[in-house]
């Protein structure tokens, strides 16, 4: 999430393989006739802290996992079509394959399609949780005569790991405005930074606005000690009922930015922040910070230095201002340069200010279109938004990843890359590898380069355009590509290709370069000096590797 682009139906919302449910109104021919899934204008869930008590977070869980309730267990009750159908938003397919009403089946309409059982139906399948602490604990509320869940807790399958995620119902299952303190489930953004961290064993880890726990379960994985930290108590509250259904210990604090963790360092920082760039509003806890414009992203990426053990390791998500007349790298790379760090930059789209605009709105159930909403206001909010846009020239909103590391060289590297492509996305390991080549060929000289040994990756694919002339075709176009690598291609010519086929990690660089010159009666010095800029990038990039 992003952050990327925001790939689902709302912005925050879920990928749709990772989606398990996208609840929204039955389609009128639900040949479901019992089910209750209806509109709930407001959250009506307890304002206070929902499970705050340990015991009933124990029998709750004690109870999803006796009936089952996983990612595979729910997929295989579902079937394909019907999970395919869910990540579509259509909601029939998967009620139709849920009326046995078996535990599993009943959990999985009460958590994750958003539907109103019968009383006794659901004191079946919470036997040891009980209704009533279900209820006093904000899991359920009633609707009518019926029972319906007060939380989103779905399974989410990642690393091979299964977990329990308990976060607020977003705007799909309850149409209308979210309140004000909604706590974020997993979402395209929290599935993008969560990809793009890097996973090497470290001693302290720290997640900034940690929302329902999501960064905070992965880092568990990885790390000694994780201390996670928000502005808002309610998911601060859900964070800590995460980390106890899943067995996990973290040290949940509360506070804003790196204030909760004055004078401490880390080995790794994630933060999927609140991005959302606007006037300065705080409607939503999970989307707006309250900063005008990009004042957020750039405080925590500026402050992030000090917090950082020496080689440790930030990852952000971050949304910012591209003014007319302007480059976004020209901002962004402002920001990086006073941490002091090395950095690897990537803007994964650039949106203009009405489509983001449309997207927020969607997202927080503002858009005016859910039943019974306010449409005169939905477009006053879009105005009032729009105008803050104009009159700070925004030509667009960039999103992306930053990942930063503490060096204390005094000669940081910086690199800021805009990677639109499908396929480009900056996971952990190229994220790792990038840094760690990087590193390798500035530390060495022309002459130390031309000395070693170097390889062609095996994933490396050579593409080629020709032009149709009078002597047959010409090569105008030559390129190598790793699949899957972020950025990973560069343009050659005739001598870098020539020179790349000889990379077998068999023999010194320098002695393809004597070769080459050799060849076409170059001069070898001239051939290596026109050459080795490429061949610097190409190991950057991962298309050459050190033998
Ligand atoms: C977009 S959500 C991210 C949730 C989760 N970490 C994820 O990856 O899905 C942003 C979170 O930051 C919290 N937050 C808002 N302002 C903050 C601040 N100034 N400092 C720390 N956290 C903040 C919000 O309450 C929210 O839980």
């Amino acid at each position: 999430m992003p952050p990327d682009w925001p790939r689902g139906r709302t912005a925050s919302g879920r990928p749709a393989d990772q989606r398990l449910a996208s609840p929204v109104e039955p389609a009128p021919d639900d040949t479901d006739a019992a089910v209750t899934v209806r509109p709930v204008m407001e959250n009506r869930a307890p304002s206070g802290r929902p499970l705050s008590d340990p015991g009933v977070v124990d029998r709750l869980g004690a109870d999803l996992r006796a009936a089952g309730y996983s990612a595979d267990g729910v997929t295989a009750l579902l079937g394909d079509s019907a999970h395919r159908a869910l990540g579509r938003g259509e909601l029939a397919p998967a009620l139709r394959a849920t009326r046995d009403r078996s535990r599993l089946a009943t959990l999985t309409r009460l958590f994750l399609l958003g539907a109103a059982e019968d009383e006794p139906v659901v004191r079946r399948v919470l036997p040891r949780t009980g209704v009533a602490d279900a209820l006093a604990q904000g899991v359920l509320e009633r609707d009518g005569g019926r029972l319906r869940a007060a939380l989103d807790i779905r399974p989410y399958g990642a690393d091979a790991e299964e977990f329990l995620l308990v976060s607020d119902l977003d705007s799909d299952t309850r149409p209308g405005p979210v309140r004000r303190d909604h706590v974020l489930g997993v979402g395209a953004a929290s599935i993008t930074l969560a990809r793009a961290v890097i996973r090497e064993p470290v001693d302290r880890a720290l997640d900034i606005g940690t929302g329902c726990g999501v960064q905070s379960l992965h880092l568990a994985s990885h790390a000694g000690s994780v201390v996670a930290t928000d502005t808002n108590p309610r998911a601060l509250a859900l964070a800590a009922a995460t980390a106890r259904l899943n067995g996990q210990q973290w040290d949940l604090r509360e506070g804003s930015m790196y204030e909760p963790v004055a004078g401490e360092a880390f080995d790794l920082i994630v933060c999927n922040p609140p991005f959302v760039i606007g006037a300065g509003e705080m409607r939503f806890s999970y989307r707006d910070s309250g900063l005008a414009g990009d004042g957020l992203c750039q405080a925590l990426v500026e402050g992030i230095r000090p917090y950082l053990r020496p080689g440790g390791t930030g990852h952000l998500l971050a949304n910012w201002i591209v003014r007319e007349d302007t480059d976004w790298r020209e901002r962004v790379g402002e920001w990086v340069a006073r941490t002091g760090c090395d950095a690897w930059v990537v803007q994964r789209e650039m949106a203009d200010p009405a489509e983001y605009v449309g997207l927020w709105l969607t997202d927080a159930g503002e858009d005016g279109k859910s039943a019974g909403a306010d449409a005169e206001r939905a477009v006053t909010l879009a105005q009032n938004w729009l105008d803050y846009f104009a009159a700070e020239r925004v030509k667009g909103i960039g999103m992306g990843t930053i990942t930063l590391r503490r060096n204390d060289s005094g000669s940081p590297s910086v690199t800021l890359d805009e990677l639109t492509g499908a396929g480009e996305d900056v996971t952990g390991a190229e994220a790792a590898g990038f840094l760690r080549r990087r590193a390798w060929t500035e530390q060495r000289t022309d002459a130390q380069l031309l000395a070693s040994r170097l390889a062609l990756c095996p994933a490396v694919i050579l593409e080629q355009r020709s032009l149709l002339g009078h002597e047959g075709w010409t090569t105008v176009l030559r390129m190598i590509r790793r699949q899957g690598g972020p950025g990973a291609t560069l343009q050659l010519d005739q001598w870098g290709q020539s020179l790349l086929a000889g990379c077998s990690g068999t023999v010194p660089l320098q002695v393809l370069v004597d070769l080459l010159a050799t060849a076409h009666g170059l001069s070898p010095e001239a051939l290596a000096a026109a050459v080795l800029p490429s061949i610097r990038v190409a190991v950057i990039r991962g298309l050459l590797e050190p033998a």
